[in-house]
């Protein structure tokens, strides 16, 4: 109950110890073997072609239902080479590592998750999307203030959003920030797929939030933080010399109405329910 009266109230919950260190080790060690078996030259060639943000909108879209790779800003000059190794180019790995990937759906559909899902409200939760975060040494880029509800639109409630620290997260590194309480605020914009497959933002309420609210969630390798789909958050470009990896998941009630002009769609793999198992 405390639990989710703190969730209600504040908008994020940080969980400490919640992840063993030799499961955060095992779930980068499972993804380190993930992107040396990844051939970035099929998505260099995104690059080089003239339809790139055609191609590019398709590969991201198809992400709901793969495990994809996608690249730092910065990570390709413009003859479309790599500046670094791939090994430390890559932004993120999205969307249904927790459906393909059998080290990364062990972990997502483990029984304590299940059971923080079920004291958060959940009654049938299932797991809409995941996604593994590098926030690269150096290169690492700030990610703006948003709402997860922005790209992941729910009704009745929002999104919920778990995010493990694989590292320890500080503000050196790219920690989370966010505005205890300012999900009460309300959802400031959604993210919307067209029937054509193009995207563009619809503005739902343009007064700004107060960044000077801002605070950081410095956390230890193994914590996790909850966060409210409606909360304000962000997090600053990696300056530092220490990667701060992370792995999150998103998770909504099957019960509830997932909107059919999100971006992620879920058309083959099916919705498996997040249950405790005996
Ligand atoms: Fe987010």
């Amino acid at each position: 109950m405390y639990i989710f009266s703190e969730y209600q109230e504040q908008g994020f919950l940080i969980l400490e110890n919640f992840v063993s260190s030799i499961i955060c080790d095992q779930l980068r060690q499972q993804t380190a073997k993930l992107v040396s078996e990844f051939e970035p030259q099929t998505v260099k060639n995104i690059f080089t072609t003239n339809e790139q943000s055609r191609i590019s909108n398709k590969y991201f879209f198809d992400s709901s239902e793969k495990i994809n790779f996608f690249f730092e800003e910065n990570a390709f000059d413009n003859k479309a080479n790599l500046c670094q190794s791939k090994e430390l180019s890559i932004n993120k790995i999205g969307h249904a590592l927790h459906e393909l990937d059998s080290v990364f759906k062990n972990f997502s559909y483990n029984n304590k998750i299940a059971r923080l899902a079920i004291e958060l409200g959940l009654k049938e939760p299932v797991i809409i999307q995941s996604m593994y975060i590098f926030k690269q040494p150096n290169i690492g880029g700030e990610v703006n203030c948003h709402q997860d509800s922005t790209f992941l639109y729910t009704e009745p409630e929002p999104v919920i959003g778990l995010w493990f620290a694989l590292e320890d997260a500080t503000i050196e590194n790219g920690c989370l920030w966010a505005i205890p309480k300012a999900h009460k605020l309300g959802l400031k914009s959604r993210f919307i797929r067209a029937t054509d497959d193009t995207t563009s933002f619809k503005i739902l309420d343009n007064t700004q939030w107060d960044l000077t609210k801002l605070i950081p969630l410095e956390v230890k390798k193994g914590s996790l933080i909850v966060l409210h789909g409606l909360l304000p958050h962000l997090s600053y470009a990696n300056k530092s010399r220490f990667s701060r990896h992370a792995y999150t998941l998103h998770l909504i009630d099957k019960n509830w109405h997932y909107a059919k002009d999100n971006w992620l769609q879920r058309n083959n793999l099916p919705l498996n329910s997040l249950s405790i198992r005996s």
